[in-house]
């Protein structure tokens, strides 16, 4: 009993700090090597997070970078973090070093989630074989869903008419568009993983889109990032399911779908969404312990689609009708185009896309200018890489700005404004740009980018070939600067339709 009182406790506690203190250096031993990229002088076990404005992360950034240049690092806790700026510097690790760089960084705070070895869902999965199989059956459903008898193409078609019905019934009012873009939306992705639609009244849709967004919220901010740097504060009973309760109920929405889905599945017939798909492997992998089509990865790889699929796409959209009441002369240029290869009648179709480049022109510039993922996903160093001359060792997390390669001053001729022509030729054919970057590059480029380019040119071209849009009048013009929740999306705003 005595060993921990009077003379011993100062040397005890001098020992304790030296030892941590070394164990912290030999966390850090990274930072260490030679042509290692600069960046702020991080505290010893903390780093840099107390130094992070989480309430304003951009702008610390942007000071990090003026001071550092394109390729600086960091320090959060214990993990190295390596930030690169500009189209050079991205590309070269997500192309040039693509498989180097596949790699995600470990989120133990998704434990209480189901994340787990052989359940690791797709978005955040690990690069190794779990990834490689779930991500190609994603690809493979996607493409084999479009093809069926009825083609995706055909239920957005679909959908965006019941969108348009929606938007009618506000015709002539101020409303904000954006809840029903939210279930438009959601319908879409809804389809391909639980093979149908919600009516846009119902409660439980209505439930499943609140939960969804609220538990996108709670994955940023300092608590969340605190939590998963020093992940044994997890083990404090009740804290995740707390601090996690929207995403907890989210998921248990997600387990109900698919349960419905699983009571009406018929093995004998071609699966009808991604649900059934998953199944049919499942039943394939009984017996190989490994697979990751098991249970628990099911409803991971669900929600990761339902809710990647969502958020994104939606928010895309809301930007689209909000840069048209900003900028009524290319609405007009674009619902005359509408009107001279589609017509009024005609329903849009992807075939058109070839002869309307003033239109694609503007559904890029929507994407490039809302910038809507500014600092993409994590992703992190399997290997030891060199990037632009740095060193950047093995197990590094590294974040792409996606912002500063569309904004990227050296290519754009006017990054900060909305301007079509960045995708137009001298005569007004569509060009293609290496910095159009919105859906990252590399191997894990975004997955969803061809259902997301159906959405958003069939919804676009949908709605303006229905409604004309304005600011209401009397009201003042909304701001095009982006609010940044996890995703930048326009800060809320009305619009009024009035049908052409
Ligand atoms: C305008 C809409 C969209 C945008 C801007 C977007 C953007 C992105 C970005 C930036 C990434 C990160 C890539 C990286 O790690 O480097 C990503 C990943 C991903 N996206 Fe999208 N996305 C969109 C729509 C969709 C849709 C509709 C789906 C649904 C099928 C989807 C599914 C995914 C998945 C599963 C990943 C993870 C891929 C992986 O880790 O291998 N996305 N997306
Ligand atoms: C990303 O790029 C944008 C635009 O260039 C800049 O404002 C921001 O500070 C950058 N963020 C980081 C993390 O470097």
């Amino acid at each position: 009993m005595g060993l921990l009182t009077g003379d011993m406790l100062g040397p005890l506690a001098v020992a304790l700090a030296v030892f941590l203190l070394l164990l912290d250096l030999m966390q850090r031993r990274g930072c260490w090597a030679a042509r290692y990229p600069p960046g702020p002088t991080p505290l010893p076990l903390l780093g840099n997070l107390l130094q992070m404005d989480f309430q304003n992360t951009l702008s610390y950034f942007d000071q990090l970078r003026h001071r550092f240049g394109n390729v600086f690092s960091l320090q959060l806790a214990w993990t190295p973090v390596v930030v690169l700026n500009g189209l050079d510097a991205v590309r070269e690790a997500l192309v040039c070093h693509s498989e180097d760089t596949a790699d995600r960084p470990p989120m133990p705070i998704y434990e209480h989630l189901g994340f787990g070895p052989h359940s690791q869902g797709v978005i955040l999965a690990r690069y190794g074989r779990e990834w490689r199989e779930q991500r190609r059956f994603s690809l493979s459903m996607l493409r084999n869903l479009g093809l069926g008898k009825k083609s995706l193409e055909q239920w957005v078609a679909e959908e965006a008419s019941c969108l348009c019905e929606a938007f009618a019934d506000h015709a002539g009012r101020p409303f904000s568009p954006r809840a029903l873009v939210d279930k438009a939306v959601s319908n879409v992705i809804s389809s391909l993983t639980f093979g149908r639609r919600f009516e846009y009244d119902d409660p439980r849709f209505l439930k499943l889109l609140d939960r969804l967004q609220a538990g996108v919220e709670e994955d940023q901010g300092f608590l969340h990032e605190f939590l998963n740097s020093i992940p044994v504060l997890l083990r404090i009973p009740g804290l995740a399911s707390k601090v996690f309760s929207a995403q907890k109920a989210f998921m248990a929405l997600t387990d109900e779908l698919i349960q419905e889905c699983r009571m009406t599945w018929d093995p004998t017939q071609p699966p009808r969404d991604l649900t059934d798909g998953f199944l049919e492997e499942m039943e394939k992998a009984k017996g190989s312990p490994e697979s990751s089509f098991n249970d628990e990865n099911l409803r991971m790889v669900i929600s990761d689609l339902f809710a990647a699929g969502m958020v994104s796409t939606s928010t895309t959209l809301t930007w689209a009708l909000l840069l048209m009441i900003l900028h009524p002369d290319v609405q007009r240029r674009v619902q005359q185009e509408i009107d001279e290869v589609i017509g009024r009648v005609q329903r849009p179709e992807m075939g058109d896309q070839t002869r309307m480049p003033f239109t694609m022109a503007v559904v890029h510039e929507v994407q490039r200018f809302g910038d809507i993922v500014p600092l993409g996903l994590p992703h992190m160093t399997s290997r030891d890489t060199e990037v632009q001359g740095f060193l950047i060792p093995k197990g590094t997390r590294i974040i792409t700005n996606l912002s500063s390669v569309l904004k990227d001053e050296k290519i754009w001729k006017k990054p900060f404004r909305f301007y079509p022509e960045h995708f137009l030729d001298a005569q007004g054919r569509f060009v293609k740009q290496e910095a159009f970057m919105p859906f990252s590059a590399g191997r894990r480029v975004c997955l969803g980018e061809p259902l997301a380019r159906m959405e958003l040119f069939l919804f676009f071209t949908c709605l303006l070939q229905r409604f004309s849009f304005s600011v209401p009048a009397g009201q003042p013009r909304p701001s095009d600067h982006g609010v940044f929740s996890f995703l930048v999306a326009p800060a809320p705003y009305q619009l009024c339709a009035v049908p052409r």
